[in-house]
């Protein structure tokens, strides 16, 4: 039965409950994080706090929670779930609001929500190439906030999925941004590309990863802008998110990456992000 830390309580996911004046359900007014726990250990732990700390203070909440140790509140979670396979879900609102007002209350009491939910898949994927399908990035242009705010992405991912893709792929002004919930990669020319850090994508921990990794092992990597047009040229492209690790694409708009299958540079960094996830 997953676990739920709230606001000083740990229950049963279940059983938590939030108040309808909550400001994250009236408003979405708040962010969140999504953690991969391995053999116990939460995976990039550090970086996920600072995201998380600067998430909450772009939207001006992150002063209010100055003394909260969210590294020791985590690990405390993943020990009292027992979970050794698993996915960390934390999400800080601005707390309730009476008024509804758009204006922020002066004193809020944010609401703190942790939950662990098993995710055995991490321990043995069964890899299938996935299919994306080119859409229009109409978010926002706070990519880099991980907001709660998550309606966008539901439309394009439904919209995708009605498609017969699995995902989308999005476009803004001609330059590739990132999958609805993932980052994204391609090799082209023999070096792999991902779109720059910037306000129109999430800065993913795991894209970090596999740059770092990329590059410590010698896989030519670049940080560019990416124009849709060069997908269709691409030998390979994958995804990247804390739930999928390094994913590959094997087709995009009805058109095959390659040949349709995982490739060899997806897989040489499949195996360093699996050799370096249990390390
Ligand atoms: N999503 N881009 C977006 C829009 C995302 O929502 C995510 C992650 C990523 C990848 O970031 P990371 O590597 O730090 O997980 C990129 C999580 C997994 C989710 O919403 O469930």
């Amino acid at each position: 039965m997953p676990i739920a830390y709230l606001n000083g309580e740990w229950l049963l996911a279940e059983e938590a409950k939030v108040s309808v004046l909550d400001r994250g359900f009236l408003f979405g007014d708040g962010v969140y994080e999504v953690i991969p726990v391995y053999n116990g250990s939460l995976f990039c732990l550090e970086r996920h706090v600072q995201r998380l700390k600067n998430s909450l203070a772009e939207i001006h909440l992150d002063e209010y929670l100055a003394e909260t140790d969210w590294a020791a509140l985590l690990i405390e979670a993943v020990e009292k779930s027992g979970d050794a396979m698993a996915a960390l879900y934390i999400q800080v609102t601005r707390g309730p609001d009476v008024a509804r007002s758009f204006v922020y209350p002066e004193n809020p009491q944010p609401t703190i929500l942790i939950m662990v939910n098993p995710a055995p898949q991490l321990a043995s994927r069964e890899i299938k190439a996935i299919s994306l399908v080119t859409l229009e990035d109409f978010r926002w242009d706070r990519g880099h906030i991980k907001t709660i705010s998550l309606i966008a992405a539901g439309i394009l991912k439904n919209q995708a999925i009605a498609q017969g893709a699995n995902d989308a792929v999005l476009v803004k002004d001609g330059e590739v941004t990132e999958a609805t919930s993932a980052n994204i990669f391609a090799v082209i020319n023999g070096v792999i590309v991902t779109p720059p850090k910037s306000t129109s994508l999430l800065h993913g921990i795991t894209r970090d990863v596999v740059i770092e990794l990329a590059r410590e092992h010698g896989l030519p990597i670049e940080e560019r802008p990416m124009l849709r047009a060069e997908l269709e040229i691409a030998d390979e492209v994958f995804i990247s998110s804390s739930t999928l690790e390094a994913w590959p694409v094997g087709q995009i708009d009805g058109n095959p990456v390659g040949n349709g299958e995982p490739g060899l540079i997806w897989q040489k960094v499949d195996d360093l992000f699996q050799a370096y996830k249990l390390m």
